[in-house]
């Protein structure tokens, strides 16, 4: 018998017989280290520090509660993300809400929710949210995100601090900046605490973080010239994953200490009163601690590749599609078997884009095999799709030899849930009458 690959001591293939596949797992005890890690590195004795783990790589209520747990705090990007949060019970005044169209309606529930900070992002919305806090009499602190103009090489959908990006106030634009912090200084309820860039993700160089923060840097600096004290300063994200063997992240040890470092030259250079500093990693907390799990289906020759077809694809995971993101993957009941072949996994949805990896070395594959694909634990459940009608995978916590269920799999009955043959009005149809007849006449 040959070794089965284990996820937190967890036998992968009693999981699947249990729950079926797709099956998306995690290693809770990788997510506990990652948090666990963040937090340790991202300590300093002059300054407070706050690792916010960013929910849109992956969100649900047991992720929610394990952020807490851990001693995090959270980054929501939407109402939907906030009520989640809520609805674990996680702390609202660890919670950090973004978007760079935040509804009447999100606003609101952040405001009546007392979340932490609200990440603003343009003029107007800076007015909506000083008249709603004005209204509701309710004290809020908010962070403005700007776009230092640094551009990590990333993928140009996944960039998201150049110039003309729809995150955010571009640095350079000064005189909306300061209408903003004009704005906040006069009101009476919310609080400018600083500012927050994200200059992209998948970051591999140390460098891009020490260049935001010292464009940020100028920015607090000229701001506190001016009178607005800048006692924050937000990162974002970026820290990368390692997808397949040509990523090599930069150790979480190493890039803290290179942010804490750069911030505290930073300061001291340019005398600022920055106090606190957060990092708001996703996918370097939750990108390696998933695996999904997919049963082998029919295979295809055609003229240059060996089809290898599989019950899930771009509906569980659209980031090859979407990125040309790449996988490593392995045949999870043969784990130590030489791997012979060269196989295009391709998934079940109508597209031709729906192909996972391209080149993937297997050993040889029969149907009903068992395929992990590592690394799927960031952005793949959180930007799934039911095309076709399929239904979200099931996704499993396993540590020390224990699985829980977090989520259950989507059955063809849930995504029937929200039809309705409801009748609502029929003006249409009257209008309608009365335009022929006016034609008769
Ligand atoms: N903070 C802010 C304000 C962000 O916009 C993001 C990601 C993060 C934090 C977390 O970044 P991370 O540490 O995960 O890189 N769907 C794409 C990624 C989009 C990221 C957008 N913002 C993908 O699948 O690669």
């Amino acid at each position: 018998m040959e070794p089965i690959l284990h996820i937190g001591g967890v036998d992968v293939t009693r999981l699947t017989q249990a729950l079926g596949t797709p099956l998306m797992v995690y290693d809770e005890g990788a997510l506990r280290k990652r948090l666990a890690e963040f937090s340790a590195c991202f300590q300093s004795p002059a300054l407070s520090t706050r690792v916010v783990y960013a929910g849109k790589a992956f969100l649900c209520k047991a992720m929610a509660r394990l952020v807490n747990e851990m001693g995090c705090s959270l980054d929501t990007v939407s109402g939907g993300e906030l009520f989640c949060a809520l609805e674990a019970g996680f702390p609202a005044e660890k919670i950090v809400f973004h978007g760079n169209n935040k509804t009447p309606a999100e606003l609101a529930a952040a405001v009546d929710a007392g979340v932490g900070l609200v990440v603003l992002d343009s003029l107007p919305e800076c007015q909506a949210l000083t008249a709603l806090a004005g209204e509701k009499r309710t004290a809020m602190r908010v962070l403005l995100r700007v776009n230092p103009g640094v551009e990590a090489h990333t993928h140009k959908y996944i960039v998201t601090a150049h110039l003309d990006s729809k995150f955010g106030i571009a640095a350079g634009r000064k005189e909306e900046l300061y209408a903003v912090l004009d704005e906040l200084n006069q009101s009476e309820f919310v609080t400018f605490a600083g500012f927050h860039a994200h200059i992209g993700s998948q970051i591999f160089d140390k460098a891009a973080f020490a260049a935001e923060i010292e464009q940020l840097a100028i920015l607090a600096q000229e701001a506190e010239g001016k009178g607005y004290p800048v006692p924050v300063l937000d990162l974002g994200g970026g820290f990368a994953a390692r997808y397949t063997d040509a990523d090599a992240p930069i150790p979480i040890p190493e890039v803290c200490q290179t942010i804490l470092d750069a911030c505290l030259a930073q300061k001291k250079a340019r005398n600022l009163s920055l106090s606190e500093v957060c990092i708001e990693p996703g996918r370097s907390i939750v990108g390696e601690a998933g695996t999904t799990l997919y049963t082998v289906g029919w295979q295809k020759e055609t003229e240059s590749k060996r089809y290898l077809f599989v019950d899930g694809g771009m509906a569980d995971n659209i980031r090859p599609a979407l990125y040309q993101a790449e996988y490593d993957c392995g045949a999870a009941e043969h784990m130590e078997a030489a791997k012979t072949e060269t196989y295009t996994v391709a998934g079940k949805c109508c597209e031709s884009g729906d192909i996972l990896i391209e080149e993937a070395k297997l050993p040889p594959m029969k149907t009903g095999d068992l395929l992990a694909v590592y690394t799927t634990g960031a952005y793949c459940y959180s930007m799934s799709s039911n095309y076709n009608h399929l239904g979200r995978p099931a996704v499993v916590f396993a540590q020390d030899g224990k699985a829980r269920l977090v989520l259950r799999r989507e059955e063809p009955k849930d995504l029937l849930a929200c039809e309705t043959n409801e009748v609502l009005f029929d003006s249409f149809s009257s209008k309608k009458k009365n335009e022929q007849q006016e034609v008769v006449l």
